[in-house]
C-alpha cells in the first residue's frame, strides 16, 4: 500500500459508499440497507447489498463484497491505489503523489498511454472501413451476413493494403515510438524501420468488461495466412484473464453463458439474440477465465467446433469449469463446424433448440471415452463398463454417484445393479483415501465446521449492528476463541475497534491486502439468518454465543497439554466462563436498533 492509513481513511469517509454505488448501480432503500442488481454477476431479483452504517457492500448471490474501495477496484479493474485516487479525485480530496513510487507511477502512466493510444487506434480503423478505401472490408463482413448493427455495435474497423498508414497518423498525433512499441501496434524490422502489425484486414477490437480497448484482431478477408492475428501480450492485454464478448455478455439475461472459440462466432450468436456469447481468443480456456466466469454464471454450454481440436478443448475446459464451481454442459453442431456456420443455416430457433439439448459434460466425457472401446464386442463393452464405473467412484457425494450410474444405465441400457457393484468395488479397491464411508466422515465434519464458522461470522455481524453488545460479548466469547485465523485477526481488529468506541468496519476490510481475503472479511460482517421478531433474535444471539463457548472449550481441552500451567489456566478460565453462560440473556435495545 503506497497511501498512509490517514489519508486512506479521509477519502473512505469523504466517498460515501451509497452515493459512489449509485453512479453504477440502480439502488432501491429496503429497511436499513440499499439493495439493487448485482454488478458482478448475472441475475433478475436484487441479491446485493449496501449499508450505509457499515459501509459496505456485498452480493448474497455471488459473495462480492468489501468497502468502497473494493467496489471501484471490481468494477473498474483497478488496483487498490488507483481506485483511492479514483476516489479522491471524484472527492476533491488532493492527495501526495509523491507516496507512489517511481516505477508504480510511470507502469500507471504506460497502461494509461497504452489504454488511450488503442482506443485512438480503434477509431482509426473504424473511420477505415467506412470509407472508400475500406470498400473492401465492409463487403467481407456484409459477405459474413453482419448487419450494419452489428458492425457498429462491435467496433469493427479495417486496415488498408498500405502498411505504414496508422504509424503515420499515429505520429502526427505526436505519439513516441517507445508508446507504439508498448502498444503492441506495431512491428519493426531492421530495414523498414517500424510499421503497422495490422494490414490488409479486417478488424476486432478487443475490450475489456468496461469497453476499454485492450488489443486487437485482424481477421485476413480471404484464405491467405494466418487467418487471424492477434495483439500481443502487452501492460493491458492479457489472453488468460480476457474474454472477447463479455463487457455485453454480463449483462445479458440468460442465466448461463455459451463458451466459444472465436470472434466471428461470438458476434453470429450475438447478432442472433445469444447475448450470452463469450470466447477465449486463440488460447484454451484457463482456470483464470473459468474463476472469472463463476462471478457472472453457474452454468456454461460450451459451443466449441464440432472437430477434433473443439473436442479437445472441451475436455479440457471441463475440469477447470468444475473446479471454479461452474457446471457445464456441451452444444452438439454437428454437422456444422461453429456456432457462425450453424446459425446461418439452421438460423436461431434451431440454435436454441441444441442449447437445450446441450449435454452434462460427464456424458459428453463418456461418449469421447466411448470411441476408444469396440461397443460391438463384450468384452470391449465391459471393459468400457469399468472404465466408466471408475470415473463415476471418482465423484465425491454419493448423490452424485447415485445419478450418474442412473444417468449411464439410461443411456447404455445396462443394468443398475451390475453398475452400482461395479462403482462400489472400484470404492472398495481404490486408493484408500477412496473408502466409501470416508467422504461421508470427511462431509460430516466439512458440514459441522461451516456451521461453527457460520456462527462466527453471525457473532462478528452483530457485533457490528448492535456494538453495545460488546461488554457481554467479549465477556464469553475472546478474539482467541475464532477457529479460523482471518476470523481471529478480524475478530482482533473489531474488539480493539469497540474496547475505543470507534467502530469501523469497512477500515478492517481493506486492513488485508488479498481480494479473496477482502470478500471473506465482507462475509464476515454481511451474515443473517432469518429470525421473526426481537425475542427470537435475541434468544438467537445468546445460542449463538453459547455455541461458539463451547466450541472453543472444547477445541481447548482436545489440544490441552498437562504439562503446560498457562494452557491449563486458560482452559479453566475459559470453563468458568463458559459456566456463567447459561443464565445469559440478551436484550436488544428498541430504538437502538440495527444499524
Ligand atoms: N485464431 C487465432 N489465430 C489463428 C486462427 C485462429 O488467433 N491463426 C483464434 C481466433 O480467435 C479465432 C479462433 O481462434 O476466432 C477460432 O479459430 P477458427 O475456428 O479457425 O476460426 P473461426 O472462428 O471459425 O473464424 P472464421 O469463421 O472467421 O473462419
Ligand atoms: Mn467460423
Amino acid at each position: 500500500m503506497y497511501y498512509p492509513d490517514e489519508v486512506i481513511e479521509e477519502v473512505r469517509s469523504r466517498s460515501d459508499i451509497v452515493s459512489v454505488i449509485s453512479g453504477y448501480v440502480k439502488l432501491q432503500r429496503r429497511g436499513s440497507n440499499y439493495f439493487g442488481l448485482c454488478p458482478f454477476h448475472n441475475e433478475k431479483s436484487p441479491s446485493f447489498s449496501v449499508s450505509p452504517a457499515k459501509q459496505m457492500y456485498y452480493c448474497f448471490g455471488c459473495g462480492a463484497g468489501g468497502s468502497v474501495f473494493n467496489f471501484i477496484m471490481e468494477y473498474e479493474n483497478y488496483t487498490f491505489p488507483e481506485a483511492v485516487r479514483h476516489l479522491a479525485d471524484q472527492a476533491g480530496i488532493a492527495i501526495p503523489e509523491e507516496e507512489d513510487s517511481e516505477e508504480v507511477r510511470r507502469e500507471r502512466d504506460r497502461k494509461t498511454r497504452v489504454l488511450e493510444l488503442n482506443k485512438m487506434a480503434a477509431r482509426f480503423y473504424y473511420y477505415q472501413l467506412r470509407s472508400p478505401q475500406g470498400a473492401r472490408g465492409m463487403e467481407y463482413l456484409k459477405n459474413r451476413a453482419l448487419t450494419d448493427e452489428t458492425i457498429k455495435h462491435f467496433g469493427l474497423g479495417y486496415a488498408g493494403t498500405n502498411s505504414t498508414v496508422l504509424y503515420r497518423y499515429l505520429k502526427s498525433q505526436g505519439i513516441s515510438d517507445q508508446l507504439l512499441k508498448d502498444s503492441g501496434l506495431m512491428q519493426v524490422n531492421e530495414r523498414q524501420g517500424m510499421y503497422d502489425k495490422f494490414w490488409n484486414r479486417v478488424i476486432f477490437p478487443i475490450m475489456d468488461v468496461n469497453h476499454k480497448v485492450i488489443g486487437f484482431g485482424g481477421r485476413v478477408m480471404g484464405d491467405g495466412k494466418p487467418k487471424y492475428l492477434n495483439s500481443p501480450e502487452t501492460v493491458v492485454f492479457d489472453k488468460s484473464r480476457n474474454l472477447y464478448g463479455l463487457n455485453y455478455a454480463r449483462s445479458s439475461k440468460q442465466k448461463e453463458f455459451l463458451v466459444c472459440e472465436g470472434y466471428m462466432d461470438v458476434i453470429s450468436m450475438h447478432q442472433a439474440g445469444f447475448t450470452n456469447a463469450v470466447a477465449s481468443l486463440g488460447t484454451a480456456l484457463t482456470s483464470r477465465h473459468a474463476t472469472i466466469l463463476k462471478r457472472y454464471t453457474d452454468e456454461v454450454i460450451l459451443t466449441y467446433d464440432s472437430d477434433e481440436a473443439g473436442i479437445r478443448a472441451a475436455l479440457r475446459a471441463i475440469p477447470l469449469l468444475k473446479e471454479a464451481g461452474v457446471s457445464t454442459r456441451v452444444l452438439h453442431m454437428e454437422p456444422y463446424k461453429d456456432p457462425d456456420e450453424f446459425i446461418k443455416a439452421l438460423g436461431t430457433e434451431a440454435f436454441q433448440e441444441r442449447i437445450d439439448q446441450a449435454e452434462n459434460s460427464f456424458l459428453f466425457e463418456l461418449s469421447v471415452m466411448e470411441k476408444s472401446y469396440d461397443m460391438k464386442d463384450p468384452d470391449g463393452k465391459t471393459r468400457f463398463f469399468q472404465a466408466v464405473a471408475g470415473r463415476i467412484a471418482g465423484f465425491e457425494l454419493e448423490i452424485e454417484r447415485e445419478n450418474y450410474i442412473g444417468a449411464v444405465v439410461a443411456r447404455y441400457q445396462t443394468s443398475y445393479e451390475g453398475m452400482r457393484k461395479m462403482v462400489m468395488n472400484h470404492l472398495m479397491q481404490g486408493a484408500p483415501v477412496r473408502t466409501a464411508p470416508r467422504p461421508a466422515d470427511r462431509e460430516r465434519r466439512a458440514e459441522k465446521e461451516n456451521g461453527i464458522l457460520k456462527s462466527q461470522r453471525l457473532l462478528l455481524t452483530w457485533l457490528v449492528e448492535y456494538p453495545y453488545l460488546y461488554p457481554t460479548v467479549s465477556a464469553y466469547v475472546r478474539p482467541e476463541d475464532f477457529s479460523d485465523e482471518l476470523y481471529r485477526e478480524v475478530a482482533t481488529m473489531l474488539y480493539g475497534q469497540l474496547e475505543k468506541q470507534e467502530l469501523n468496519p469497512a477500515r478492517i476490510v481493506n486492513h488485508f491486502t488479498e481480494t479473496d481475503q477482502q470478500r471473506t472479511v465482507a462475509q464476515i460482517f454481511n451474515t443473517e439468518v432469518p429470525v421473526a421478531s426481537q425475542a427470537e433474535q435475541e434468544k438467537a444471539i445468546a445460542e449463538t454465543i453459547r455455541k461458539i463457548a463451547d466450541n472453543a472449550l472444547r477445541q481447548k481441552s482436545e489440544k490441552m497439554n498437562l504439562a503446560d500451567i498457562q494452557a491449563q489456566q486458560a482452559f479453566l478460565d475459559a470453563q468458568k466462563r463458559q459456566q456463567s453462560l447459561s443464565g445469559l440473556h440478551i436484550s436488544l435495545q428498541a430504538g437502538k436498533n440495527k444499524a
